[in-house]
């Protein structure tokens, strides 16, 4: 039975080559000090810094600047965050960058008028946002992460090893973003073929969960088709604009809390990929990559009618004569054929992990209840230990 919902996505999406045009009718709706966010400088190489600050000036804003947003955001870069953005009094945060400098654009907006600790009170509390928050705006120069239509927020604290992420409600999402698919054309393809998988996962982390006859996981599937056949355009040609702009509109979808709805979601794989990550520093999507073949093995038996039905549905299989399980295997088979295809990481070893760190890996992994099977400490050992 699709479940109850309550569905809100209030961001407006500019979409398309020039769509930095949409600044000109967003920026009015702001006050004068608007504060620029974004990350270690790939936006001054490729010239969207420029185009982004004329926009800027040419709309009567004064600008104040808050760089160096790292891959992974920083507790300790959130903190600095929040002091720059008192310090200039700012009406509206403008992130121009990928899902690490959107993510922590909105950690800054939650913050600025929290008087308690945002590590302690959103990441390890997991408490609504305060009432007060700036407003944010995203011009997203890298897909995957669907940080430009959602409310999530991913910190990572290195100290304490945890790379935690809250989702927030849509009063947190952001006002407006800007999706230009020529403004990822610089991004390395290591970097371009990860966000493809961040995508896959977010889809699969939704799909598979529940048994039900749900109008989101046949959304889910034409998502996930689209995905493979733009993917492997993209990973021939990265200048390709049909497959770019296909799987960065497929990105948002992916996680705008759309196919959600109504269902069960699980989530699983993220967590595992974020341990790594909170270990290692690795790629978001390749940490995803790194473990999910292991990981959708194992639980394959608990939701084997749902892996079958993705066999089928988005791998094409036959599935005359072959038992459910032969099918269901070889729709696993035919991702694996993807994924090596389009270049992705397939072990943590490759990322940094070592057989020492499993101990740490398995305690830094939150272990969620929606998927097809919860699990226990020595499944995510056994998971990790056959990822690497
Ligand atoms: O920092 P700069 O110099 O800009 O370089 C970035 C960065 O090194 C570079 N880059 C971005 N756009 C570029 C470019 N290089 C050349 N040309 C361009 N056009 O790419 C590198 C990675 O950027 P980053 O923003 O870290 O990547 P991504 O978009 O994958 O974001 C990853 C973060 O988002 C979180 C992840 O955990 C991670 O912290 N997530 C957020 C989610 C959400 N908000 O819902 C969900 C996701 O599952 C994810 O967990
Ligand atoms: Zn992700």
């Amino acid at each position: 039975m699709l479940g109850n919902f309550t569905f809100c996505n209030p961001t407006r999406l500019y979409f398309g080559e020039g769509a930095l045009k949409g600044l000109d009718e967003e920026l009015p709706k702001y006050g004068k000090r608007v504060l620029l966010v974004y990350g270690g400088g790939s936006i001054k190489k490729n010239g969207i810094y420029d185009k982004v600050v004329a926009a800027l000036k040419s709309n009567g804003k004064e600008i104040y600047e808050d760089g160096g947003v790292m891959p992974n955001p920083t507790v300790e870069k959130l903190y600095e965050g929040v002091r720059r953005a008192r310090e200039c009094k700012a009406d509206l945060i403008l992130a121009v960058g990928g899902g690490s400098v959107c993510d922590y654009a909105k950690a800054v907006s939650i913050s600025v008028y929290c008087d308690e600790d945002p590590w302690e009170k959103y990441y390890i509390r997991f408490e609504d946002a305060v009432e007060k928050t700036l407003p944010v705006g995203c011009v997203l120069t890298m897909v995957g992460t669907g940080s430009e239509m959602n409310g999530g927020s991913v910190i990572t604290n290195h100290a304490q090893k945890l790379k935690i992420g809250h989702v927030f409600g849509d009063r947190i999402f952001p006002k407006f973003s800007v999706l230009d698919p020529t403004f990822t054309f610089s991004l390395p393809k290591y970097q371009m073929v990860s966000w493809c998988f961040d995508i896959m996962s977010h889809i699969m982390e939704q799909y598979f969960s529940g048994e039900d006859d749900n109008t989101s996981d046949y959304i889910a599937e034409g998502l996930m088709r689209s995905l493979v056949h733009s993917s492997r355009i993209a990973a021939k040609d990265p200048l390709d604009y049909e497959a770019r702009s296909n799987i960065m509109w497929t990105a948002t979808w992916a996680l705008n809390t759309l196919i959600a709805m109504g269902k069960s979601t699980d989530w699983e794989v993220h967590m595992l990929g974020q341990a790594v990550g909170a270990h290692t520093d690795a790629t978001h999507g390749m940490t995803l990559s790194a473990v999910s073949l292991p990981y959708y093995r194992h639980i394959m038996k608990y939701g084997l009618a749902k892996f079958k039905r993705f066999a089928t549905a988005v791998w094409e299989i036959d599935p005359d004569g072959k038992s459910d399980e032969q099918t269901a295997n070889e729709g696993l088979e035919a991702m694996e054929r993807w994924m090596r295809e389009i270049g992705l990481v397939m072990n943590i070893s490759e990322l940094g992990a070592t057989e020492e760190m499993i101990d740490g890996l398995v305690a830094s992994t939150l272990v969620m209840q929606g998927g097809y099977k919860v699990l226990t400490e020595d499944e995510i050992r056994k998971i990790f230990k056959e990822s690497l």
